[in-house]
């Protein structure tokens, strides 16, 4: 294949699937990496409906489950040789999560999801990445993790097996994380052609259809909150930039805001000791880090 390749994780909705769009309209080749193959199946239809002329491809994947990257991963260097962009978009936030779960490998199912498989996932493509001219990672993270100045990743309980249970700390302590693994990624990859960064998503439009479990009251909430929040499409542009763009291709490190401008992650997130403690924890969790955190 000519084209250059994309991946990008939950492209079946929101700004993923608009990402894909994007990013196959610029002439590359997009895998949309999906967890539902009738979602994902879905969302690729209605893409081809209206766009018949992109390339695109649907494959499953549960980033919560290392099996499940492995095998995606295995596939994958069966059909490909380089690996050009490489979006971590998926992620769990279900606001009506009251305890915690595990995943069928018994890990905390937001840990597992929203940065250990992010983590795993690129690890094992890094191959493919290092041959492309320019290989480029994008990681997600929130722009809500400002409200949490001195939120911090817990060393010692990151799945919350022995302290209460929430999902907004779970969420967030999964995006800090997912941060400074990208600036550790960024380090370590500095002298090839592989480039990471980080991308600060502003509050964007949910599309509550996909989410029956909420009452009434929260989906008012979130009715109101949809006022001031930006489409998927305009913050897949962020995305588009940070992909495909020669502007964006030296940027190596970096935190990007909705108008692709650098914003800063927080001390926390940049001092070098807590960056390689978070690193040495998720190693436990990985067994390619073991040898090199
Ligand atoms: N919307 C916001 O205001 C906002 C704010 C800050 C950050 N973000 C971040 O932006 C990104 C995209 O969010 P969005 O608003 O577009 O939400 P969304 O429409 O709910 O998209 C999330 C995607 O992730 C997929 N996913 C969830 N768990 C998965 C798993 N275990 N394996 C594979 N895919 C999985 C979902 O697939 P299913 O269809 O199978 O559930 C869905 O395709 C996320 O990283 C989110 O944390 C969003």
């Amino acid at each position: 294949m000519n084209r250059k390749i994309c991946i990008i994780t939950g492209a079946n909705s929101g700004i993923g699937q608009q990402a894909a769009i994007q990013i196959a309209e610029q002439g590359f080749h997009v895998i949309m990496a999906c967890r539902s193959r009738d979602r994902g199946q879905t969302a690729l239809d209605e893409i081809l409906k209206t766009n018949p002329a992109l390339s695109l491809e649907l494959r499953t994947v549960d980033m919560g489950l290392q099996s499940s990257i492995r095998a995606f991963a295995e596939d994958f260097k069966r059909d490909y040789v380089s690996l050009d962009v490489l979006i971590h978009n998926a992620a769990i936030f279900n606001i009506t999560q009251k305890e915690r779960e595990l995943t069928a490998e018994g890990v905390e199912s937001i840990w597992a999801a929203n940065h250990l498989g992010p983590v795993l996932m690129t690890e094992l493509l890094l191959e493919n990445l290092l041959k492309s001219k320019n290989g480029r990672v994008l990681t997600v993270s929130s722009r809500g993790l400002q409200a949490k100045p001195f939120l911090k990743v817990d060393l010692n309980d990151p799945e919350f097996s022995s302290r209460k249970f929430s999902i907004v700390n779970a969420y967030y302590q999964s995006k800090l994380a997912q941060v400074m693994y990208s600036w550790w990624m960024a380090d370590r990859l500095k002298d090839t052609r592989v480039t990471v960064n980080s991308i600060r998503v502003t509050a964007v439009k949910v599309d509550i259809s996909r989410h029956p479990e909420l009452s009434p009251f929260m989906k008012w909430v979130y009715m109101q909150k949809a006022k001031k929040s930006i489409t998927p499409k305009q913050m897949a542009r962020t995305y588009t930039h940070l992909a495909v763009s020669d502007q964006a291709a030296d940027s190596n490190g970096s935190y990007f805001d909705e108008n692709n401008k650098k914003v800063d992650s927080g001390k926390y997130s940049h001092d070098k000791e807590n960056i390689r403690a978070v690193m040495k924890l998720t190693a436990a969790y990985i067994d390619e880090l073991k040898r090199i955190v």
